[in-house]
């Protein structure tokens, strides 16, 4: 018979007990988060209130859910607080889908959209043959600057006055640096465009009150992963303060783009909420001071990083040089990477590291220096991984309220 559980112990003691993640895109959750995933929640469905099927008004068509649909309802509560919304909801089952919402919600058939193209570190989802193919959208590129790994905000707002675009997504998948929303937001007003924000990478910093304030600065909507910055379980979320907005994105929750929000991943992003909101403010802060130390300490100590001139990075990722490491050490990011998995540490061949999940982890600026050290050793070809060990066993989870 084939084994999973096995197999499943056998990655987690890897990857939880003996290797130091560097992706950007994860993050470990709580042990009170893991509990919820695992419990009962997670065999349940339930369906919003005052809801017409086949024909029928219902007022909820699911017995059985008296204690889930208040955990949903404190949820909310505890994201509107968190992020100075007046509306949430987390059934979102991922980033995707919740872009999805925010473009569905947005758009008809026909309108335009402007974003940040692949290259410069846009996610793809929002691009030419995905999901503006499946809606019907048309799509076009914001003026970015290369050098300054930002967009080009003048430009950009003389661009969404004369072109008029339904709906404008700002957020990245390469992200380092906070945008300068309210030049958008005017430009916006100007031209009667809807002003969105993809917070995928960066929800974490929002919710504790760093890298930037969208909702404050005008954006319209919120979209975004709860599993990156962010230490909830993998999913999704979405925030406006707008009543219309609001109400479009709760006619869309239910048979356009999703059915079940999987309770026990709802239930657990209430609790992750709740973790944020208790220290959410120093984890945000650390986060950053230990991606702003690692991208220095490992540009310094022979493995190039971008953008030293504008101090790296302002949030959990940090951008390597690509071509000065293949110069210099002669790996690629795919070579680069494979090498360094060989002793446990967990980079994606894309040219991007993170500090979050090391973070989580109860890692600080002193921690980052040893990473980096560690780091370049082992692309020396030295034997590091008994020190990968040592140091992984040194750190335990943080920002966490003890059982
Ligand atoms: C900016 C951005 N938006 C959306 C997504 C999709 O998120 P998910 O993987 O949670 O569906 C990603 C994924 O990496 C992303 O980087």
């Amino acid at each position: 018979m084939p084994d999973i559980l096995s197999r499943v112990m056998a990655h987690d003691r890897w990857r939880l007990e003996e290797c130091l993640n560097l992706q950007p895109s994860e993050n470990v959750t709580s042990p009170q988060v893991r509990n919820i995933l695992s419990s009962d929640l997670g065999h349940r469905y339930t369906l919003p209130f005052d809801q017409v099927l086949h024909g029928v008004y219902v007022e909820n068509a699911y017995r059985g859910t008296k204690y889930l649909d208040d955990i949903e309802r404190e949820g909310e509560r505890l994201a509107c607080d968190v992020f100075g919304s007046r509306f949430a909801s987390l059934k979102p089952l991922s980033g995707h889908v919740s872009a999805l919402m925010m473009l569905t919600a947005c758009c008809e058939k026909g309108d335009e959209i402007l974003t940040i193209r692949p290259e410069h570190g846009g996610y793809d989802g929002y691009w030419e043959g995905y999901m503006p193919k499946m809606l019907g959208l048309e799509v076009s590129a914001l003026p970015f600057v290369e050098e300054r790994w930002n967009l080009d905000h003048e430009k950009a707002a003389e661009q969404i006055t004369q072109r008029k675009p339904k709906l404008v997504v700002v957020g990245a998948s390469f992200f380092l640096f906070p945008y300068q929303l309210k030049v958008l937001r005017d430009a916006c007003d100007d031209a009667g465009s809807l002003l969105g924000y993809d917070a995928s990478h960066v929800l974490g910093l929002i919710a504790g009150g760093e890298f930037q304030r969208p909702l404050d600065d005008g954006v319209d909507i919120v979209c975004g992963s709860t599993h990156k910055s962010f230490f909830g379980p993998q999913g999704g979320v979405i925030l406006t303060n707008r009543e219309d907005l609001c109400s479009s994105v709760k006619e869309i929750l239910f048979w356009t783009v999703m059915d079940n929000a999987h309770w026990n991943r709802v239930s657990a992003l209430a609790q992750a909420m709740l973790e944020m909101k208790e220290f959410g403010s120093d984890y945000a802060k650390q986060v950053i001071s230990n991606s702003k130390t690692l991208a220095k300490a490992l540009d310094d100590g022979g493995f190039p990083m971008k953008f030293g001139d504008s101090g790296y990075t302002d949030c959990h990722q940090m951008q390597v040089d690509t071509e000065a490491v293949r110069e210099n050490m002669g790996f690629t990011p795919h070579e680069y990477s494979c090498k360094l998995e060989e002793s446990n540490i967990i980079v994606d061949s894309m040219g991007r590291t993170g500090t979050n999940e090391m973070t989580r982890m109860g890692a600080d600026e002193g921690t980052m220096e040893e990473i980096s050290d560690i780091f370049i050793r082992t692309l020396k070809d030295e034997d590091t991984k008994p020190d990968v060990k040592k140091l992984r066993s040194s750190l335990k989870l943080k920002y966490i309220f003890e059982e």
